[in-house]
């Protein structure tokens, strides 16, 4: 398509002043058909400045998806060796489940920039509003039996909190399962779908979506939720994010998990562990009791002691910090 063929002329030259003339030269289309091609990037919120008699410049902290820019970042070899990027849609976690995944290689990655009806852990929505955060799916075929998949979240965890330090400086914990936190706020969502083999003796494809806030929080959960924007008070990190994303999570994924180094991710995991001794709520079912985390176990269940002494593995439910309880 024309417009991602322009943006990336643009990203290359993010900052400096490119030349209609020249666009339309290297793409060997009309100058009308660029300046059409920039007008439909504007309003797809990318920040591009048009400068009489000069030409166009895509501003420093513009913040426009492109796919091909995040494809020259990859370092991998099979993560996102396609994505499909699409401008709106419901979920990217079930648009992707709709897809004949049999015939799908593993890595496909879909990407929107904005999602609809975001979906987080226990049927819970995830706000994902347009050029304001990375909501993005990947397709993993692991051969791993099923209670492994819960590894594949903290493989996701892991390599999103590497990624927002590498690309963003910003240093982020986890709060056990699935949710990255930045100053004692949600950054990002993680939510791991599996699909068990007909014999249900294995996974037969699993789908790893990851929502980062990048963009302005609203008033209505700024006091648990977080942004990119918020804590770095800088924008034009989507591209990178994305990228630094998959490159991580591959390594996490291929080099440790699958090569049997899980101890290497759990230990990753365990450091960036957010509440460690601390008294928390723990709501599982119908039923919610504090407790002290202590940790996590081989499994990646969450272990904590309560309040007769006892220790728990938890493999379901969610902690929450005591004031956090009625939010
Ligand atoms: C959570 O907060 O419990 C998890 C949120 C996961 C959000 C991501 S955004 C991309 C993918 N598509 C979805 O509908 N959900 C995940």
């Amino acid at each position: 398509m024309l417009q991602e063929k322009v943006l990336y002329i643009l990203e290359k030259n993010r900052g400096k002043v490119i030349t209609g003339g020249e666009i339309s030269r290297q793409l060997g289309v009309s100058r009308n058909a660029v300046w059409k091609a920039i007008n439909s990037l504007k309003q797809n919120g990318n920040n591009i400045e048009s400068l009489p008699n000069k030409g166009y410049r895509l501003a420093v902290d513009s913040d426009g998806l492109c796919k091909q820019i995040i494809q020259e970042m990859l370092t991998t070899e099979k993560l996102g060796s396609r994505i499909q990027l699409l401008e709106t849609i419901d979920s990217t976690n079930t648009y992707l489940k709709q897809q004949d995944l049999s015939n799908m290689q593993e890595g496909f990655v879909v990407l929107a920039d904005e999602q609809t009806g975001g979906r987080g852990r226990l049927n819970r929505f995830f706000f994902s509003p347009k050029h304001s955060g990375v909501y993005l799916s990947v397709l993993l075929k692991p051969n791993l039996p099923p209670e492994k998949s819960r590894l594949l979240t903290i493989c996701a965890a892991v390599a999103v909190s590497n990624a927002l330090h590498k690309v963003c400086g910003v240093i982020s914990q986890i709060k056990w399962v699935n949710d990255i936190f930045v100053g004692g706020k949600k950054i990002c969502g993680i939510l791991t779908e599996a699909s068990l083999s007909a014999e249900m003796q294995s996974l037969d494809y699993v789908i790893v979506g990851i929502g980062i806030n990048t963009g302005e929080i609203p008033e209505e959960i700024e006091d648990i939720a977080t942004s990119v924007l918020e804590v770095t008070g800088e924008k034009g990190f989507r591209n990178k994010l994305v990228a630094e994303i998959l490159n991580q999570l591959e390594e996490v994924y291929f080099a440790y998990l699958l090569s049997g180094k899980e101890s290497e991710i759990l230990s990753a995991y365990s450091e960036k562990l957010i509440y460690i001794n601390e008294k928390v709520l723990v709501k599982m079912y119908d039923e919610t009791f504090a407790a002290t985390v202590l940790g996590i176990d081989d499994t990646g269940s969450l272990i904590v002691k309560n309040d007769e002494g006892q220790v728990l593995h938890i493999n379901t439910g969610e902690i929450y910090r005591k004031s956090q309880i009625d939010l």
